[in-house]
């Protein structure tokens, strides 16, 4: 036996309070020592013998598309033959719904699925694949939750891809551990590895998320994975953002973006008019702001109340920005706008739910809380993007020209901007930039553009 930090996988011969490596408190648990090399020849190594690199014949670029665009696009242009993708989530987002519906697409190009569910029963998982409309032909699905049982259908159905839903509730036989504890899922994840490594399978991998935001025990199966997703969103609404924390075949900034309907999960082609579907338009404290996530402009609606406070310590409440960014631009307020806001409290809120952390948000939010205060609508076809630095100056944002296009291709008509970035707006078409150089400068724009 050793023990094993359950959040970094810091492996300690004794019992430790304090994990050394991640600094955890009582994260050691205790977990059997994997059996490494037990008879040397039963386990050959994946590599084969060094090779130069000019011998290496170039794997061919070729992926498989589930056909479904944003989950392409996030897994970097579809699942590449032989990976390890592990996909996380909270319990109930949708990870079995859209990992089931990107094989479904796989299976009707004849590239054969196994599909391992070992939280449902197969009643159960067969109801849902009716209900997603799920008719491929080369997709198999089996209710199993022993690896060993898994691999022996692999070995047989020789299948391009095998999805594991989840690993907290697979299990080896020889593992003294239960399922889902940190020796069961390294034990796992070290031989789904190896399948996928050397039987070039793509191994799909489900797995829950805890509170913290950490794959359920062990941190060490996102080092092993070449691949990292997670679905976000929080379950009062109904969208979906999939986002890649690691990827060896992509990169990381791309989000997808979906909607969860009857049918499973529906691509948004759209999401900057979804997010600002419900937006009343001129309602005091409702600006409009952009925000890049990835590669891709999303217009976001935020939205400020501020109300005199009847207690003692006026609030401050942000949803979905930064606590401490709020702070910091209500004092550039007080400070250089000279905005008393001591005595009141304000709430701030990214509407649909999104998190944004992108500074390229100030300037609307501010501009919320200012017409908020003010109790004035702003100009509801305007939009607002900049950096607000701690002298109320504006500071310019990147990919300026791709967040204006994106306002003039949903009809907004003006565009408060920083200074820095009007220079690159010179061929903005169908909407009217207005540069603005710091707090006041912009509070003066929206007044005069909305009269
Ligand atoms: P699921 O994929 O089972 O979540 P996970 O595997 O991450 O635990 O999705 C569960 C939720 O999705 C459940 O609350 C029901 C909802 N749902 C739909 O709204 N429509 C559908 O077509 C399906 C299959 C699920
Ligand atoms: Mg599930």
């Amino acid at each position: 036996m050793q023990f094993v930090c359950r959040e970094c996988g810091y492996e300690s011969a004794r019992w430790l309070g304090r994990c050394p490596q991640c600094g955890m408190w009582n994260a050691l648990v205790e977990a059997p020592v994997p059996q490494r090399d037990s008879g040397a020849a039963a386990r050959p190594g994946i590599g084969g013998v060094p090779k130069r690199l000019s011998e290496f014949a170039p794997t061919s670029d070729a992926r498989l598309s589930t056909a479904i665009g944003e989950f392409d696009r996030v897994l970097g242009g579809g699942v590449v033959p032989g990976s390890f993708i592990l996909v996380g989530g909270d319990p109930g987002i949708g990870k079995s719904t859209l990992v089931m519906q990107g094989m479904d697409g796989l299976a009707r190009q004849g590239v054969r699925v196994v599909y391992s569910s070992g939280e449902e029963s197969p009643g159960q998982t067969g109801m849902r694949a009716r209900r997603l409309g799920i008719s491929g032909d080369e997709f198999y699905i089996v209710c199993e939750t022993s690896l060993d049982a898994i691999l022996d259908h692999v070995a047989a159905l020789q299948p391009g891809v095998l999805v594991i839903d989840s690993i907290q509730t697979t299990h080896r036989t020889g593992v003294a551990s239960s399922p889902g504890s940190i020796g069961q899922v390294r034990e796992c994840g070290a031989e789904l590895m190896r399948v996928a490594k050397s039987d070039g399978v793509a191994v799909i991998v489900i797995g829950h998320v805890t509170k913290e935001g950490l794959v359920a025990g062990p941190r060490t199966l996102e080092h092993m994975v070449d691949t990292v997703l997670y679905i976000e969103g929080d379950r009062y609404h109904q969208y979906r953002l999939l986002r890649a924390a690691k990827n060896r075949f992509g990169s990381t900034n791309e989000i997808g973006v979906f909607e969860m309907s009857g049918a499973g999960l529906q691509e948004v082609p759209n999401p900057s008019q979804m997010f600002l579907s419900e937006r009343v338009r001129g309602a005091p404290g409702s600006v409009v702001g952009c925000a890049i996530e990835g590669t891709r402009p999303l217009l976001v609606e935020t939205q400020a109340l501020v109300s005199p406070s009847c207690y003692g310590v006026p609030q401050r409440v942000a949803t979905g920005v930064d606590r401490q960014r709020l702070a910091m631009l209500l004092a550039v307020l007080e400070r250089r706008v000279g905005m008393r806001l001591g005595d009141s409290d304000v709430f701030v809120n990214v509407a649909g739910g999104l998190r944004v952390t992108e500074p390229a948000l100030d300037l609307s939010v501010v501009l919320a809380v200012a017409s908020s205060v003010k109790n004035a609508a702003c100009d509801p076809d305007a939009i607002v993007v900049g950096e607000v630095g701690l002298g109320g100056e504006v500071r310019g944002v990147s990919q300026a020209a791709r967040r204006v296009a994106e306002a003039a291709k949903l009809g907004f008509a003006r565009c408060i901007i920083a200074a820095a970035n009007v220079k690159s707006l010179d061929d903005a078409e169908n909407i009217t930039i207005r540069g603005v150089r710091d707090v006041i400068d912009a509070l003066d724009a929206i007044d005069t553009l909305s009269r």
